[in-house]
């Protein structure tokens, strides 16, 4: 199953593979597409993903994570995803571009010294921050600013966008009753936390249309106490499909989360797919496609879980970075991908870019 054919919304993808959004560390300074960024992206297309989601790109300046990450927050950005997309298409691959705020996980550092705005004040135990709540204005200008990295991304030829509602970013943060204490039209309860995703949908399909395919990543589970639970994100799914989103990509957890986005030591089949039960009640509730990410690792247990209807595709992040022809590897017999979950990649900060330095430390 794996390698059949599957359509989302009108786009038409050639497999059930999608490279799950990665950050590269390859854009320039400001955020600009560079050649090495186009060379990568063409390399992972070459090397047989059906859907390539991009890395996240900044949709608005208070939104910067990490250094060298892309942007799309104005309409300079556009040539090179034009670029982006015509290599893409050109290795017979198709792209849609994670559109990202980072919320209350934006670091100071990296917004001039200013505080990270976020739906409440609530400090975050793994950075030491308090982030500041933001104003009606300010989340409109956010809302907004989501609506038009679509229409630049429809404009620029890219296949899709996906929003990046996962991972206590903004998005996310808006989502869930960790996060947003707020009690306005913004949060309040598990509809008003809803608005904010609600409004950038309407402004996306305002912006871009309703034939440009709006994916998105969610939480299915925040995975601490007092944050989003399988239950609330399942119900949040069945509103999301009525709004028009045409896939959504479950994932879990935020940054100060005990239980990791990014687990380590995935080595035996039943420690891969670490979300799946998550995907089988979305199954239960939506018919648009569901991207199942986190720690596949063997051909067996991604098909197990298109099989057992736990997923329409399989999201692959890690495997990836480490081998970015794994489909076509796995299309010609491998059983497993080499990756080994040692998360050495996941240090983007220390290192130049985002690579397998375990492949690297093997020489
Ligand atoms: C180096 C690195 C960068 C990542 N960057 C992003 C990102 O930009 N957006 C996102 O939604 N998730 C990001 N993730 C999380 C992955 O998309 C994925 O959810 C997670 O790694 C689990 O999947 P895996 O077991 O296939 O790696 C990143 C993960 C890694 C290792
Ligand atoms: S450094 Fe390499 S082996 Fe380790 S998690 Fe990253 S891709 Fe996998």
């Amino acid at each position: 199953m794996l390698f059949d054919p599957i359509k989302i919304a009108g786009l038409q993808i050639k497999n059930r593979i999608v490279r799950s959004a990665t950050y590269e560390k390859r854009a320039d300074e400001d955020g600009f597409v560079t050649e090495e960024l186009l060379s990568f992206y063409e390399a992972l297309a070459k090397g047989g993903t059906g859907l390539i989601v991009t890395g996240f790109a900044m949709v608005h300046h208070s939104g910067r994570v990490l250094p060298k990450m892309m942007s799309i927050h104005s309409d300079r950005y556009m040539d090179g995803f034009r670029a982006l997309a015509d290599r893409v298409h050109k290795a017979g691959g198709k792209l849609a571009v994670q559109v990202a705020h980072g919320g209350r996980q934006s670091p100071p550092v990296f917004l001039g010294g200013e505080s990270p705005i976020a739906p409440s004040a609530v400090p975050d135990p793994s950075s030491g921050v308090t982030p500041r709540e933001m104003t009606n204005d300010e989340i409109w200008q956010v809302v907004e600013a989501f609506g038009e990295a679509a229409r630049r991304a429809r404009d620029a030829g890219c296949d899709g966008v996906q929003i990046h509602a996962a991972h206590g970013y903004l998005a996310s943060g808006f989502l869930s009753p960790h996060t947003n204490r707020r009690d306005d039209y913004w949060g309040g309860d598990e509809e008003r936390r809803y608005h904010f995703v609600e409004e950038v949908i309407e402004a996306m399909l305002d912006k871009a249309g309703s034939g440009f395919p709006i994916l998105i990543k969610m939480n299915c589970d925040d995975l601490l106490p007092g944050g989003l639970t399988p239950e609330q994100s399942a119900r949040i799914a069945v509103r999301l499909q009525a709004d028009g989103i045409a896939a959504i990509e479950i994932s879990g957890g935020m940054r100060e989360a005990p239980i990791k986005t990014i687990r380590p030591g995935i080595l035996k089949p039943e420690q891969e797919a670490y979300f799946r039960q998550a995907g089988a009640l979305f199954k239960k509730h939506v018919s648009v496609p569901v991207i199942l990410t986190g720690g596949m690792r063997s051909r067996a247990v991604m098909e197990s879980v298109l099989a057992a209807n736990e997923a329409d595709m399989i999201g692959l992040s890690r495997p990836l970075i480490r081998e970015p022809n794994l489909p076509e590897l796995m299309l010609n017999g491998k059983e497993k991908a080499d990756c080994i979950s040692c998360n050495k990649c996941a240090n983007f900060l220390k290192y130049e870019k985002v690579e397998c330095l375990e492949l690297q430390d093997k020489g």
